[in-house]
């Protein structure tokens, strides 16, 4: 059987019976759409009751006054969500006189809607044919086809995306997403999924590898650290600047770089001059022009570096001794090629 015909026959067996299934009025699907990416199903449904209680309608909710829509959303969570909610909802009442848009490309214009709630309201409400991809989605998809693909990377969000749409019953589009919804969170679960029982056990990749824990792959995102580099470039009346090789370990052991002082956020002219290591380094007064008026930054791939270059014209003096006419000789860190290559074409 046909991968959506299977699905569809499991979920007409085993759907769960909600509130929001009893309508295809879109503003109760997307409310309800909306609920369901802060909270689980059970806790889900009390909030969606009291909310459309008290806001049956997308004008009651537009009318409301913002504290109001705030106190039904209270312990959700994420409460810009309800503010976009709100937005929208004004812009639905007054803008389209109530109308909920009804194609996938006007709905995804709404403020806080995006791929998963447009696709989500598109093929419940109006029968397109967008497959909506949530977690359960990763889910089934990864371990039925064996996909490897991380689900949190850009090319695994493209691959899910479009192996959906290319699975999706044209014309039973929202039965089909829910269908694959309930099915992950219900059958193909994350821990102990119930592969004895399950429609698909002749043909999961992943039972028949034993793979199941190991499916969906996710890529551990690492935490990008934010440094804030200022690169003293320095020009002496004899064309001399101070160029240094930098000590310890590190990816740039070895190349050479300006004199640099680190901050803790950007810093403009006068905090650089306030600063401790510049003082010890000029401790005359002294001129300085920022080069690059937005500051670069520098991906690499556990630190971002947010980095200004300082040009400072200066006195001759003996420690000031690198000829910028020799300069290319020396190996630097890419940062800083590109700098000095923006910096002659200026010149
Ligand atoms: N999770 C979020 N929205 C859902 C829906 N419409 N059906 C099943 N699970 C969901």
């Amino acid at each position: 059987m046909k991968f959506s015909n299977t699905l569809i026959y499991w979920y007409l067996q085993n759907r769960r019976e909600l509130p929001w299934r009893k309508t295809k009025n879109p503003y109760f699907i997307w409310l309800s759409e909306i609920m369901l990416q802060q909270t689980r199903v059970a806790q889900g449904m009390a909030y969606y009751l009291k909310f459309t209680s008290k806001f049956p309608t997308v004008f009651d909710l537009a009318k409301a006054d913002e504290s109001s829509v705030l106190k039904m959303w209270q312990g959700l969570g994420y409460y810009s969500r309800a503010r976009n909610l709100h937005f929208s909802a004004k812009l639905i009442a007054n803008e389209f006189n109530g109308k909920f848009p009804s194609t996938y490309n006007e709905i995804i214009k709404l403020k806080g809607i995006g791929d998963y709630t447009a696709s989500a309201i598109a093929s419940i409400c109006f029968d397109e044919p967008t497959a909506v991809v949530d977690g359960n989605v990763y889910r089934v998809l990864s371990r039925y086809f064996g996909i490897k693909t991380p689900i949190n990377s850009s090319g695994g969000i493209k691959e899910f995306k479009s192996l959906a749409q290319s699975l999706i019953d044209k014309n039973k589009a929202g039965t089909f997403n829910q269908a694959i919804m309930d099915f992950g969170a219900l059958h193909c679960k994350p821990q102990n999924p119930l592969c004895d029982t399950c429609p698909f056990s002749d043909s999961c990749f992943a039972l028949e590898k034993k793979l199941t824990k190991e499916l969906p792959v996710k890529e551990k995102k690492i935490k990008i650290r934010k440094r804030y580099f200022n690169f003293l470039v320095i020009k002496t009346k004899n064309d001399r600047t101070i160029l240094s090789e930098r000590k310890g370990k590190g990816i740039w052991q070895g190349l050479y770089q300006f004199p640099l002082i680190e901050s803790d956020k950007t810093i403009n002219e006068e905090e650089l001059i306030l600063s401790e290591d510049f003082t010890n380094l000029f401790p005359s007064k002294t001129t300085l022009s920022l080069f690059n008026s937005k500051e670069t930054i520098h991906k690499l791939s556990h630190q971002h570096l947010h980095t200004q270059f300082w040009i400072i014209e200066t006195k001759n003096s003996p420690e000031i001794n690198i000829k910028w006419s020799e300069i290319e000789k020396y190996p630097v860190p890419i940062l800083i090629a590109n700098f000095l290559e923006a910096y002659q074409d200026k010149k």
